[in-house]
């Protein structure tokens, strides 16, 4: 890497782009509260979020890749502009392109910000054939971090998309974990020949394999992990549906970027358009975004 490539997006003490794994490009966010984040360029890739007091917020794993052609396990890999299974890539193509800088800044209340671009090229249009501009931005102040994903159709026909943030949070122990806020929403279970049925419970507890999309979820969720004494909270806009998932046991030791006790410190609550896919004309924009914020658990 270059030293020097990416100078004009640095902030002497706040923003910095150095190697990360395997010399991989990583944006470092620090506010002045001493909390931190670090976005890698492969992907668009959110792998990092601490506090002031330097707890790790979101999970990552000790076997993940870091290569040009397969996503990072953990943290939040960004779906676009296809969730799950299909004719493209899984999860599609946007975790596994590499994106650029675009904008840094601190803004006037000190929050610090980055915004990273994938636009349209060969490679993507060898996938996918449409011109498009996908921009993530990442603001991080003393206890929240702001992930906002914005997407513009700069081609001459329309396109459908999905775009999910895939985040995996740390928790102390998932046996002592708790999703909450989605009680009376209606979820496709994606273990079941995806079932649709109606939650019940006003905490989501974990002592098996789960796999679920609900469908216009509430804009606020919380992640109760009580070993931590901490409530990880989220609060999106234009992200309608969420994903709650843990792989468990069997899945885990499937997985060959994720190691096999690693299902016992994370769980995933995903946000994005899942299920009924956006349909952007020419020119047109949408932009959705997930505030997370961390508090004691009292
Ligand atoms: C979740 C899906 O969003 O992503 C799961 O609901 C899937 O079914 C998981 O296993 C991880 O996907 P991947 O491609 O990163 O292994």
């Amino acid at each position: 890497m270059n030293d020097n490539q990416f100078a004009q997006f640095e902030i002497p003490g706040m923003l910095e782009v150095i190697p990360g794994v395997n010399e991989l490009p990583k944006v470092v966010l620090t506010h002045r509260s001493g909390a931190r984040a670090e976005v890698y360029l492969h992907g668009g890739h959110v792998t990092s979020w601490t506090t002031p007091g330097g707890e790790e917020l979101f999970f990552l794993s000790r076997s993940s890749y870091f290569a040009l052609d397969k996503p990072i396990r953990g943290g939040i890999p960004v779906a676009f502009p296809q969730f799950g299974g299909g004719p493209l890539p899984q999860h599609g193509i946007a975790r596994i392109s590499d994106w650029q800088p675009i904008r840094t800044g601190v803004r006037d209340s000190g929050e610090v910000m980055a915004a990273l671009q994938l636009t349209a090229d060969d490679d993507t249009r060898e996938l996918w054939p449409h011109r498009f501009n996908l921009v993530l931005e990442v603001l991080l102040d003393a206890t929240r971090l702001t992930v906002a994903l914005q997407v513009d159709n700069v081609d001459k026909a329309p396109f459908d998309f999905n775009a999910v943030l895939h985040t995996y949070f740390s928790v102390g122990a998932i046996t002592r974990t708790a999703v909450e806020g989605l009680r009376g929403v209606t979820y496709q279970d994606s273990l079941r020949d995806d079932v649709r049925e109606v939650e019940q419970r006003d905490t989501i507890r974990f002592d098996a394999e789960t796999d679920r999309i609900y469908l216009d979820a509430p804009p606020h969720l919380r992640v109760v992990d009580e070993t931590n004494a901490r409530v990880i909270t989220l609060d999106s806009q234009d992200m309608p549906d969420a994903v709650v998932w843990n792989p468990w046991i069997a899945k885990a030791q499937r997985m060959p970027d994720f190691g096999d006790d690693e299902y016992r410190e994370m769980v995933c609550v995903e946000t994005g358009i899942m299920v009924t896919p956006r349909t952007l004309a020419p020119g047109q924009h949408w932009r959705g975004e997930t505030v997370f914020g961390c508090e004691p658990s009292s």
